[in-house]
């Protein structure tokens, strides 16, 4: 079977100024894989560059086999790339519904699939966008996704100044769709112990370079390195 996600030394930017250099990884069907590094390192870059929203420079971007780098964005979400980017990117004026609702795309994922996964969503489902609060527009931005129906979903620090409780909430609902769902998952996240815990594989980045690529379990157990790779590089 293809990768879900194969990137062969990519490099892109925005516009002549490229943030990102020789990037290679490879993602399995039903893998997941953090994305570590501080910030300004590219990490938001490289999900944008997945879905199509950079300078494109040079490399490959193979999506379950096929070359993606010159696919334009609606089209790849259309084939499955579910994207939740940084700061929500919620509809103010529509209703928490009708924002799941202008996402959703046929699949296994419904509204009332999404509802059942997020009970807090299904409370709210009448509140207007900007009437909600911080978390709950985050598990919007999530459910939104999920109405899309991707195979693969990119999560660029969706638990980013959330309440512990919704915290929680979130990491198992994160941890349910890798371990009990068909999904693919990407996972850019300020807390490398938490990204860890959740996910199979992790990348570290370094001023747009992959500095580590290994099993996440691995440098869990390690917090030496992981604190050198994350902290000091
Ligand atoms: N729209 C943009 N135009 C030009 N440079 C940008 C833009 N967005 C981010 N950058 C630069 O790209 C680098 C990586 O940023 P980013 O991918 O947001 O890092 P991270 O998500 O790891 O914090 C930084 O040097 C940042 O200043
Ligand atoms: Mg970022």
């Amino acid at each position: 079977m293809a990768d879900a996600l194969r990137l062969t030394g990519v490099r892109a930017g925005y516009g002549a100024t490229v943030v990102l250099e020789d990037i290679t990884l490879s993602l399995a069907e039903r893998g997941s894989l953090a994305v570590l590094g501080r910030n300004g390192v590219g990490k938001t870059t490289l999900l944008a560059t997945i879905m199509g929203h950079t300078s494109f420079h040079a490399g490959s971007i193979e999506y379950r086999g096929a070359e993606i780098r010159h696919v334009p964005v609606y089209e790849r979400s259309r084939l499955g790339v579910g994207y939740v980017p940084q700061g929500r990117d919620i509809f103010p004026s529509l209703s928490l519904e009708e924002n799941l609702l202008v996402a959703a795309r046929p699949g296994r994922w419904t509204l009332e699939r999404v509802y059942e996964l997020l009970p807090r969503l299904a409370q709210r489902r009448r509140q207007m966008g900007n009437q909600l609060s911080g978390g709950e527009q985050q598990m919007l931005a999530i459910g939104r996704a999920l109405m899309g129906n991707p195979s693969l979903v990119l999560l660029d620090e969706p638990l980013e100044g959330l309440a512990p409780l919704i915290v929680d909430a979130l990491l198992k609902t994160l941890d349910r769709l890798i371990r009990e769902d068909a999904l693919t998952v990407m996972l850019v996240e300020q807390s490398a112990k938490l990204a860890l815990e959740v996910t199979a594989q992790v990348v570290v980045l370094n001023r747009g370079r992959i500095m580590h690529h290994g099993p996440s379990a691995e440098l869990l157990a390690d917090p030496q390195r992981l604190t050198s790779l994350v902290v000091a590089s």
